[in-house]
């Protein structure tokens, strides 16, 4: 396995991956959003992980003016550039490591959803990075919506880790197929805020995700959001 496959994945990504299922619901996702915490157009919010920008351009179309999306991924930021020129909206999307933002006390709310790096990294060191980051740019009381892996879900996780590793089917920008070992990180909502208190955030929603609902067995994902102390 490569330990960076995310790296590799993404990288040779763009607009294409839109093409997923799990991002049809982008307007529900972000109404949920507006109508629970991210209640004010003047908020400052940084979308972790963006990707092809689905959630900051949304916000952006609806009148969110101080959007900043990172992301890894050259072609997906790019990807989200395009969108939101074609949509004629600003959003700051930049190229930018996840574990490197280089904000501080910024931002009245920060996302990273669908694993917008945060469980996708080599190991938990690596993740925890995304958290001190993430910690680090926001004020003071910033709230924090996170979606991530459920490890209770029908998935062959080791139990040495919690992850699951898998291999997928790529095709290059060459055309190349070629098979790239994958692995991503599980978690319990008890682990999880766990972490996120030791990172000085404190937890105020754990639920099926855009929801306030209770988290179910067998869902994919779960939300976590929670506050800057
Ligand atoms: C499954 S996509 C999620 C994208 C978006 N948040 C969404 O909801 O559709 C994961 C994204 O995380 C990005 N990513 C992975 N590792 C990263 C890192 N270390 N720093 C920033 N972005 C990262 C990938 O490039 C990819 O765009």
């Amino acid at each position: 396995m490569n330990p960076e496959w995310y790296r590799v994945l993404f990288g040779e990504m763009g607009i294409e991956y839109e093409d997923y299922p799990f991002t049809k619901d982008t307007e529900k996702e972000v109404e949920w959003m507006i109508k629970e915490y991210l209640t004010d157009p003047e908020m400052k919010i940084l979308d972790v992980g963006c990707g092809t920008g689905r959630h900051a351009i949304n916000l952006a179309t609806k009148g969110y003016k101080n959007i900043t999306g990172i992301d890894l991924s050259p072609g997906m930021v790019e990807a989200a550039k395009k969108t939101a020129t074609e949509k004629g909206v600003a959003v700051d999307f930049r190229v930018c490591d996840a574990r490197e933002i280089p904000f501080e006390n910024e931002f009245d709310a920060a996302t990273c959803l669908c694993e917008g790096a945060f469980g996708l990294l080599e190991d938990d060191y690596e993740n925890y990075k995304v958290l001190k980051a993430i910690q680090r740019s926001l004020k003071k009381r910033g709230i924090f919506i996170l979606t991530t892996l459920n490890l209770f879900r029908d998935a062959e996780f080791d139990p040495m880790t919690c992850r699951v590793e898998m291999e997928m089917e790529i095709t290059g920008k060459d055309g190349v197929k070629k098979t790239l070992g994958c692995s991503d990180r599980s978690y319990t909502f008890p682990e999880l805020k766990w972490v996120l208190e030791q990172h000085s955030f404190e937890v105020l929603l754990g639920a099926n995700p855009y929801s306030k609902e209770p988290i179910q067995y067998g869902s994919m994902e779960f939300m976590v959001v929670s506050r800057k102390l």
